[in-house]
């Protein structure tokens, strides 16, 4: 019997490449999304191991038609990776409240949803593993990413208390921080900037640099599977990682987060992404 994996937001990007590498490696893989069309091509790819299921994180009912079809299925989910994620782009002042709640639905809310509907099971069982996809705006902001990055920061304290509530049940939490990964993700997040870079907006200059460093960063970002390698050795190893940094050449810039002034690490920002408003 193959152990089942659950990975949220699978129809594209980095949730596409973790369904197949974990597949691959002999995982029975549960592939979640909205999009189930997009999911039957891959399908195909995981040697009969992986199953497209329709699934909304920011809705309750989805979670539960879709954890009632795999629970029917059999041995309880040895492993949940919260990957489902949006980006909601733009200048804090200028976002909509109704923008910021989309961004934490999805990326806090919908994956404590989903940790709260499959941990029950898992602590049964007495084992199991959650992975949660979080960022290395999750630690480090750029402009005019406040939302995205305030619900990856929220994910990563969330994190933090899941690993070590669950621990007391033998379960295992890991936080993977992917940087710049060359999937759609990139466009969503520069297609939200444009309608802040009109005439007349208040940050249209600073908000157009920005989108010029994000357009040349995303398609120079790591592979997708680089994130899936990660979430690989989350789920198997004997001791994984609390936090994986993905890829590596991240770790020294978020150490001098940590250690920097900020007066500091924001003139070495502005240098480096050109986000300057002149
Ligand atoms: N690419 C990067 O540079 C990068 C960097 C750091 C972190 N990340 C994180 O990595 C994760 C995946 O990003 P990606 O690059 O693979 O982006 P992507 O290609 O846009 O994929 C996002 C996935 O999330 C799913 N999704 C969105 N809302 C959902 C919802 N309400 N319910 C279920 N699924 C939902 C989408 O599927 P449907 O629309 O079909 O539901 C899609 O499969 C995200 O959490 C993102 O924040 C990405």
């Amino acid at each position: 019997m193959y152990m089942p994996v659950l990975v949220t937001g699978a129809s594209s990007g980095i949730g596409e490449a973790v369904a197949v590498r974990l597949a691959q490696y002999g995982f029975k893989v549960w592939a979640g999304a909205r999009r189930i069309n997009r999911m039957k091509a891959l399908e195909g790819l995981g040697q009969g191991r992986i199953t497209a299921i329709e699934l909304d994180v920011t809705d309750e009912g989805s979670i539960g038609r879709a954890l009632k079809t795999i629970n029917e299925d059999g041995s309880p989910l040895f492993g949940l990776v919260n990957n489902a994620g949006v980006s909601v782009t733009g200048p804090i002042e200028e976002l909509q409240l109704n923008e910021w709640r989309r961004q934490f639905e999805t990326n806090v809310f919908g994956l404590v949803a989903m940790t709260k509907a499959v941990v029950p099971q898992m602590r049964e069982a007495g084992r199991g593993r959650v992975i949660n996809i979080g960022s290395i705006a999750g630690r480090i902001v750029p402009p005019f990413m406040g939302a995205y990055a305030g619900s990856k920061h929220a994910v990563e304290g969330i994190t933090d208390g899941m690993r070590r509530e669950f621990a007391l049940h033998g379960l295992k939490v890991s936080l993977i921080r992917p940087g710049f990964i060359n999937t759609a993700f990139g466009e969503q997040e520069q297609e939200g900037l444009v309608p802040f870079m009109a005439e007349g907006r208040p940050y249209a200059n600073a908000v157009s640099q920005m989108k010029a460093w994000h357009a040349k960063g995303h398609p120079q970002g790591a592979s997708s599977m680089d994130v899936a390698d990660a979430v690989l050795d989350a789920l198997t190893a004997k001791r994984p990682h609390g936090r994986y940094t993905v890829p590596k050449k991240y770790i020294g810039p978020l150490m001098l987060r940590n250690l920097a002034p900020s007066a500091i690490v924001d003139r070495l920002f502005a240098r480096i992404t050109g986000v300057n408003g002149g």
